[in-house]
């Protein structure tokens, strides 16, 4: 029995606005994609990674993880729902033995090792699907067409969900295989066939670099760690 994760990394990284995929995009000297996957590998409970690379990327994908050992490197697809259904495809061959499979966005290249563990147990404790979550701390309104408030939402119950999301994988594959158009999240996809999804607490560093600020953050953060570090 193991466990093996899913990074989908085949978008473009239209809103980070650089000149390649996103996560081939390096902070302090390595790509997102790398920190991602040696996070998994390095969390001690993850045994087999699949990424799913931009299809014109493959081959630099590949060469990009050529020193991490399991990692392995499929074509992506044109939604983020295609290159994890590609990807889980993938991972019936790669590791046929797993029974817990996480899907890991490489853009959160950032999450602590003891979130992937807290996920991961969790599905090993009998929870079919889970995901990592955070309160939300911002005030949340609902408006109308005309961009006029209609109410402000009590936020007590809202949750902002990161990954990596982890899931028995049968559980996986069955809802996969009902769905029938695009997701933003691959728990979502096991509430549509009636799964249960539990929460287990997120992090801050978690975080998904999306713009050029994002970035920015992160090349400072690292950078005081390293400066602290010496
Ligand atoms: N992703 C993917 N396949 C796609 C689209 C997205 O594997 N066709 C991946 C991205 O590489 C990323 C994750 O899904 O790791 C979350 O997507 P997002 O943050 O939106 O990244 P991009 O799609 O690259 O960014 P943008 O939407 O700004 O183009
Ligand atoms: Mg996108």
């Amino acid at each position: 029995m193991s466990v093996v994760a899913l990074v989908p990394a085949a978008g473009r990284g239209v809103r980070l606005g650089l000149d390649r995929p996103k996560a081939l995009v390096p902070v302090r000297g390595e790509s997102l994609l790398l920190r991602a996957v040696r996070g998994l590998l390095g969390s001690g409970c993850v045994q087999h990674v699949v990424v799913a690379a931009p299809p014109d990327q493959v081959e630099v994908v590949a060469a990009e993880l050529a020193a991490l050992p399991h990692a392995h490197v499929v074509p992506g697809g044109a939604e983020r729902t295609d290159s994890v259904r590609l990807a889980l495809g993938a991972a019936g061959e790669v590791a046929p033995d797993a029974h817990v499979v996480l899907v890991h966005d490489a853009a959160r290249c950032f999450t602590p090792a003891s979130v992937i563990r807290d996920v991961v147990s969790a599905v090993e404790a009998g929870a079919p699907a889970v995901v990592p979550v955070l309160p939300v701390t911002d005030t949340i309104k609902e408006v109308d067409g005309s961009s006029t408030v209609v109410k402000t939402v009590d936020r007590a119950p809202l949750r902002a969900v990161q990954t990596p999301q982890g899931f028995n994988i049968d559980v996986l594959r069955q809802a996969y295989a009902a769905a029938g158009d695009i997701a933003t999240d691959d728990a979502g996809l096991v509430e549509r066939v009636g799964g249960k999804v539990h929460t287990v607490d997120g992090h801050p560093d978690a975080l998904k670099i999306t713009t050029a600020f994002d970035l920015a953050v992160a090349e400072a953060v690292l950078a005081a760690e390293e400066s602290s570090a010496k």
